[in-house]
């Protein structure tokens, strides 16, 4: 069964640099598990969406969990997905700029672009509006 898990959380450290290190293991691990999705991180808040195999999303989220890079994991959502949405993103980037802020602020009216604080009844719609732009970095 494939599922998609939306979560946020918090960086322990604002350090591009862990990301960078994140995005490198994703991009070498997911391929080889079926796994795809995308990343967005802004203002030390991670918010990534995991799409593949149910058993194989869950146990990563589980390691994720754990990962001492950042803290108060928040599960946004966990459901059966009929088809994957982004099977060629190993790990996509979304490259912020206004546009993307303000695509934000239209799901979350109230959340001045507090990624934490996206709604998880429309988190999954709002990726798929980000993801119809070109600001994402693939490799
Ligand atoms: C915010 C965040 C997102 C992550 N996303 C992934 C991911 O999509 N795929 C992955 O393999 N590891 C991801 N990791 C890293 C894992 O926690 C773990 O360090 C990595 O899979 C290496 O595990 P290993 O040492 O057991 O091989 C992420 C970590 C963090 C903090």
């Amino acid at each position: 069964m494939l599922i998609r898990t939306i979560y946020v959380s918090r960086a322990s450290s604002p350090l591009p640099l862990e990301l960078k290190e994140i995005l490198a293991v994703s991009r070498k691990n997911n391929p080889l598990r079926g796994v795809s999705g995308a990343m967005c991180f802004l203002d030390s808040v991670y918010l990534q969406f995991l799409e593949g195999d149910a058993a194989i999303v869950d146990a990563l989220y589980q390691k994720i969990e754990k990962d001492s890079r950042h803290s108060e994991v928040k599960m946004l959502v966990h459901e059966p997905i009929a088809q994957r949405e982004y099977p060629k993103w190993s790990m996509a980037l979304l490259t912020w700029n206004d546009e993307m802020k303000a695509i934000f602020s239209r799901f979350n009216p109230n959340s001045a672009c507090d990624l934490y604080m996206a709604d998880p009844a429309t988190v999954a719609a709002l990726l798929r509006e980000w993801a119809g732009t070109n600001n994402w970095m693939t490799v």
